[in-house]
Order: structure tokens, then sequence, then C-alpha cells
């Protein structure tokens, strides 16, 4: 079992693998447990010995019970020092924290997956759950977008999930090479091309502030209701567990309320300049 989720525990890495250009995955095993359990938009707190911690989405690595990937875009100090460790070095894991995905509350409901840049890393674990249990949902729509196709990570994912019943994949990059199969624009460009039935429809969103904003509007345009909306949220975060504050939007922790909100419990505060 998971033991003291507040402690910090090593785990160890048993691999690597390069993405892209700046994303990169760590398998994570962690030392004298032999299951390592989460839900799907869950995080933990990854702490590079002598540098700092950062909070990292948990990423399923197939049916493995004790290990899990951290799928990673270097973008300063700790990112960049964790990129550098190589199988066998060790990093500090506390976790798993934060609420996840609604998925219980979504079964026998039409889902519609909006994800953009590395966005998609809290929701891999939502089609995963889709692969081995299809039947709980309606029609499935999933859509993606990156800025360059060469930033598209996860093929092998994308191609399985869009080989699952009655479920679409449709990935959209801003500026695409001549070799790119997928649409050209942004995700919520991708819009366009939904035909959902807005009272049976959970909405699930990951990526970009701005994106979100853009995406729930047209939602609401379209007639998905805010409790129907859920939102996967980053802010900064130092103690992950509803302690220092670092994370807090207007009344609510992010670390410990969310990362995972319904729209209508932050619509107040979600997108306003100062809180
Ligand atoms: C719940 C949660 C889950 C996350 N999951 C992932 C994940 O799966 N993979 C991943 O690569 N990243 C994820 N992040 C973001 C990750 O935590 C930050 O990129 C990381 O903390 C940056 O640390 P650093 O020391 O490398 O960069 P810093 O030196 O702290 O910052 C470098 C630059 O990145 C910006 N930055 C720092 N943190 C964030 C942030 N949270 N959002 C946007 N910009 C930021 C800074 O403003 C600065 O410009 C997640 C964040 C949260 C809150
Ligand atoms: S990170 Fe400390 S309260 Fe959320």
């Amino acid at each position: 079992m998971n033991g003291d989720i507040n402690l910090p525990r090593e785990a160890v890495i048993t691999e690597r693998i390069q993405d892209s250009q700046d994303t990169f995955t760590m398998r994570l095993s962690v030392s004298g447990v032999d299951r390592f359990s989460f839900l799907p938009g869950q995080f933990n707190m990854l702490y590079l010995y002598g540098v700092g911690e950062v909070p990292i989405s948990i990423v399923p690595d197939g049916d493995s019970h004790n290990s899990f990937d951290h799928t990673i875009r270097v973008v300063g100090r700790v990112t960049n020092g964790l990129g550098e460790l190589q199988p066998g070095a060790r990093v500090g894991i506390r976790g798993p924290f934060g609420r996840s995905w609604p998925i219980d509350m979504a079964k026998g409901r039409d889902l519609l997956l909006v994800t953009g840049g590395l966005g998609n890393a809290p929701l891999v674990g939502v089609m995963e759950h889709l692969v081995k249990q299809r039947d709980e949902f309606g029609h499935v729509d999933l859509l993606h977008g990156v800025k360059q196709d060469a930033e598209l990570i996860w093929h092998d994912r994308y191609q399985k999930w869009a080989t699952l019943p009655n479920t679409r994949v449709l990935l959209t990059a801003d500026n695409p090479s001549p070799d790119w199969s997928g649409s050209q624009g942004t995700v919520v460009d991708l819009f366009s091309q939904l035909s959902i039935t807005p009272q049976n429809t959970t909405a699930m969103l990951c990526g970009p502030e701005v994106m979100m904003l853009a995406a729930i509007e047209r939602l609401r345009g379209m007639g998905v209701v805010d409790s129907n909306i859920w939102v996967s949220l980053e802010r900064n975060m130092q103690c992950g567990m509803g302690k220092c504050g670092h994370c807090q939007m207007g009344p609510k922790f992010v670390c410990k309320d969310g990362p995972v909100f319904c729209l209508s419990e932050i619509s107040g505060y979600f997108g306003k300049k100062g809180i």
C-alpha cells in the first residue's frame, strides 16, 4: 500500500524516455511499496535532492501496480535537473495528492476531453480507464492540440484510443509540418467538428488557462452547464497538502481542493486577474 503520503519516500528511476525535444518520461518504482495506488488526475510532489520539489501529474504505466510515469517538460531549475537523471538514479516523492477526475459521476454519460500541450498528462488515466471499462460511458470525443506536430507525444496511445468503440480522437497543431495528418489550428477550432448532446455531456479540460477559458466559452455556447464542466488547474505549489497557501485561489487550495475542480465551484475566481 501507499503508506503515509505526506512523508517523502524514495523512488528509483527504472526507465527514461525522451518524448520530444523538451519533454521526457521517468518511469518510477517506489522503494518498499508493492502497490502504488492513485486516481486519474492526482499528482506527486517530486523532489530532486538538494534542488527542490515540483508537482507533477501521475501517468499510469500500463497495468503495473508499483510503477508509474512522470512525463515532464523542462522549463526551469528543478525540471532541468530531473531531466539529467538516468535509470538507477533516485528521487523523493510525496503523494499521491489532490482530487481526481469525476469518473464515477460521469458514468453513463458522453465524455468530451479537451487538452492542450502537456495538459494531456492528467487525462491519460481517464483514457486508460476507458480502455478497460469502455461500456461504462456513452460517446467519447478526445480533442488535443499542440503548437507544432513535433511536440505531439504518445502517438501509440492516441492510435490505441482511436480504435475504441464510439470514440473519436481529433488532433490539431497550430503550425503543422507538411507531414502532419491532423487538423490545423487550435484545439478550440476543433469544436466546429463536434456534434454533442449538451445535457448528457461531461467535459474535462486541461491545458493553458487561456485555452481552457476559450473552450469554456464554446461549451457554454453549446449549452453545456458549468456543473458538467471540469478543469484541472496549475498553480505554484510548495507543500502540496493545504498548509502553505502558495496555491490559493479565492477560498480554495488548488493542491487540496483540486487540482480538478467543477467549474460551478470556481467560476467566481477562475480566469479573474489578481485572484
Ligand atoms: C497539479 C500540477 C500538475 C503538474 N503536472 C505536470 C506534469 O505532469 N508535467 C510537467 O512537466 N509539469 C507539470 N506541472 C508543472 C510543473 O510543476 C512546473 O513546470 C514545475 O514546477 C516548474 O519547476 P522548475 O523548477 O523546473 O521551474 P521554475 O524555475 O520554478 O520556473 C521556470 C518557468 O516556468 C514557469 N512555471 C513554473 N511553474 C509553473 C506552472 N505550474 N505552470 C506554468 N508555468 C510554471 C515559471 O513561471 C518560470 O517562468 C504541474 C503543475 C501542477 C500544479
Ligand atoms: S501548495 Fe501549500 S497550500 Fe497548496
